[in-house]
């Protein structure tokens, strides 16, 4: 069978990426232009200023993603782009970049959802992992707990109810003094401390996740007590979230007998999460995956994987393709 070498464009926040990956699973490149030394100092990601740095990037990224994979332009059978979820601004720079080139190169467009791309990075790095699965997405913007049924099926089994896990990692990194983006420093700075600080636990009888009790009182010790030991707070925090995760995990692949779990999205490269979740597979006899760390952030080859799995079921897109900003997962693949 004749290779299928997929382009993925990526830049629904402030990473502008561009890959190349062959057959769905094997990427040739893999460039990421992060934009996070241009918003340290705003403490979070501006938009417009997002907007424009994509439009300055994206050729230039392009092209070092074609000449690393040691590929041309006219080698490429279909184009993977973000169409959401994400910055309207900064999605519609990748779209209207992949609209022009497949219309010249007169190949297919193939819109893909940009959490499908996060649970799509397990692919990449697990080559044996197939549907189904559960996979805890646990991203700057969602935490969504999601029965992977097949490649194109998916049924969100849990969500948060109010903050999604790395904006909660994010802002009390802010809040502590820390700075901007919040997960990797917290994740840091709490292997030197202690979990020895009690945090509130929330829990539901269905499925969902809350954060936003935690992180407020994270905010509020640390007012009443500026000199708090910060890597405790950090060491504390972690070991409560963690523990909501893996409770809400455990009644989900108990409820569908599922022993296959995966996790995705940026705040799966957090050690202590990874390392208590692969305890599972002794304790509870669980098989688990998380994609290597370059691959949980945003990045283009999760795009371009996900977009492959949709062009082989049929799934393209054409020329009236849109950014949808608050695009669902399962929603118009
Ligand atoms: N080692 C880490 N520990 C904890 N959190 C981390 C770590 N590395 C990155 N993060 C967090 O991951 C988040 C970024 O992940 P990602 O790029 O998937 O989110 P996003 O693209 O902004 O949101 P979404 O994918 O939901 O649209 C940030 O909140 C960041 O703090
Ligand atoms: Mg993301």
């Amino acid at each position: 069978m004749k290779d299928i070498i997929t382009l993925g464009i990526e830049s629904s926040c402030d990473e502008t990426s561009v890959a190349v990956v062959k057959n769905g699973r094997e990427v040739l490149s893999n460039i990421i232009n992060s934009q996070i030394k241009i918003h340290e100092k705003y403490g979070g990601v501006v938009p417009e200023i997002a907007s424009r740095n994509h439009v300055e990037a994206i050729s230039d990224v392009t092209k070092e993603a074609l000449k690393e994979a040691n590929i041309r332009f006219e080698d490429i059978d279909n184009i993977a782009c973000t169409y959401g979820p994400g910055l309207v601004g900064a999605l519609l720079v990748g779209v209207s970049y992949a609209k022009a080139l497949s219309y010249t190169l007169n190949v297919p467009l193939i819109g893909t959802n940009h959490i499908q791309g996060h649970i799509a990075a397990n692919y990449i790095t697990h080559k044996e992992l197939e549907p189904p699965f559960l996979c805890m997405i646990i991203s700057g913007g969602h935490t969504h707990l999601v029965h992977i049924k097949s490649y194109e099926e998916y049924e969100i089994l849990g969500k948060t109810r109010d903050d999604a896990i790395g904006e909660a990692f994010d802002k009390v990194a802010r809040v502590i003094g820390l700075g901007y983006p919040g997960g990797p420093k917290i994740d840091k700075l709490a292997k030197e401390g202690i979990p020895n600080i009690q945090l509130p636990k929330t829990h539901f009888d269905n499925l969902d996740f809350s954060f936003s009790g935690i992180k407020t009182a994270i905010i509020n010790l640390h007012h009443k007590n500026p000199d708090i030991n910060k890597a405790d707070l950090c060491a504390s925090f972690e070991e409560n979230v963690t523990h909501i995760l893996i409770d809400n995990v455990l009644k989900a692949a108990k409820q569908l007998n599922i022993d296959k779990i995966a996790l995705a999205g940026g705040v799966s490269a957090n050690t202590y999460i990874r390392e208590k979740f692969l305890e599972l597979e002794k304790k509870n006899n669980m098989k688990i995956y998380y994609p290597e760390p370059i691959l949980c952030t945003d990045n283009a080859a999760m795009i371009a994987c996900a977009g492959y799995y949709n062009y082989i079921n049929g799934k393209c897109s054409d020329m009236y393709l849109n950014a949808i900003p608050n695009l669902k997962l399962g929603e118009k693949l």
